[in-house]
């Protein structure tokens, strides 16, 4: 995202979510997916890393192996000088060995869930301020839509959030909180919780909700406009990936939503106007209704929307 370093003097924490990376069963399938769905897929042999065209920076690795998709790691990113003493948390913690799919950079211990996470010393990869502004608005006299066939094909600008599944959310709060500086934004209850970066962060760069056990939910793409959420989800319902859920704007994080069904049973979303907490204020957490926190509006909730594909 390059411009001037962000960052929040009273806080001791990671600035980005650098990376996530799951196994599935077949390469191909998740070049095609995630190329269609406006991400760059760089293919090499049976791993697939995942970038946009903002930057070279590899936001997701995917590595096929024959098996149910399954989370591997997550890896996260501090300010240079913030290394050794966010480090010593791991250690306290217990250090761990490298995940074997990832580099051995930094270091690593093992999340609530049993989780491997890395932590880097590198540049903020986390947008320095809110999503970009939309076009401007076209001029009078003149059409502002394109035709059908030459709609602009949808590009992502950069990864927004992962949300995972856990069987214990307060668990993986006390987690990424205390041992990673991550800060509660908002939560239901015991169901789900939302968690920013303390030095300039969207409302959520790492989300849980509660299942039977750890897995992926889904990954989010913030893209420039609501009207490049709506041209992705119809290039990809052309391409045969129907389904999913959207368009539609959440409550929690305010973000505009679609997202569709990976070929694993999990998702991509493609996200615009996620809440921004910038590095000099204090968001207040809030403590939701389920019922009433879900989504402002949208299409009614699929059945399999919250079903955890991964296996024990
Ligand atoms: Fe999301």
């Amino acid at each position: 995202m390059g411009g001037p370093i962000i960052r929040r003097k009273d806080a001791l924490g990671v600035h980005s979510l650098d990376r996530f990376a799951f196994t599935v069963p077949d390469i191909a399938l998740a070049e095609g997916f995630y190329r269609t769905f406006g991400l760059c897929a760089l293919r090499d042999g049976t791993r697939l890393d995942l970038a946009t065209d903002a930057s070279p920076h590899r936001w997701g690795t995917l590595v096929a192996n024959g098996r149910p998709k399954k989370l591997s790691y997550l890896s996260f990113a501090a300010y240079d000088d913030d290394f050794d003493r966010l480090a010593a948390r791991f250690a306290v913690r217990g250090r761990a060995d490298a995940h074997p799919l990832a580099d051995s950079r930094g270091a690593w211990t093992r999340d609530a869930d049993g989780t491997l996470v890395q932590l880097v010393a590198g540049p903020k990869v986390s947008p320095a301020a809110p999503t970009p502004a939309p076009a401007a608005a076209p001029r009078l006299g003149k059409a502002a839509a394109p035709s059908r066939s030459g709609a602009p094909r949808v590009r992502a600008c950069y990864l927004s959030h992962v949300l995972l599944f856990t069987p214990d959310v307060q668990a993986q709060v006390d987690f990424y909180t205390q041992t990673l500086g991550l800060r509660l934004s908002d939560r239901s209850g015991d169901l789900i919780a939302f968690l920013h970066a303390p030095h300039g962060s969207e409302h959520h760069v790492l989300a849980f909700a509660k299942s039977e056990r750890p897995g992926l939910h889904h990954s989010s793409w913030v893209v420039p406009s609501i009207d490049d959420i709506g041209l992705g989800a119809e290039r990809m319902r052309d391409a045969g990936y129907s389904k999913g859920w959207g368009l539609g704007r959440h409550v929690i994080g305010s973000n505009y939503f679609h997202y569709v069904q990976d070929p694993w049973g999990s998702f991509a979303e493609y996200s615009f106007g996620l809440d921004y907490v910038p590095a000099e204020v204090d968001w207040v957490p809030g403590d939701h209704a389920p019922q009433d926190s879900f989504y402002v509006w949208g299409p009614p909730v699929p059945d399999d929307f919250v079903v955890n594909h991964e296996g024990p």
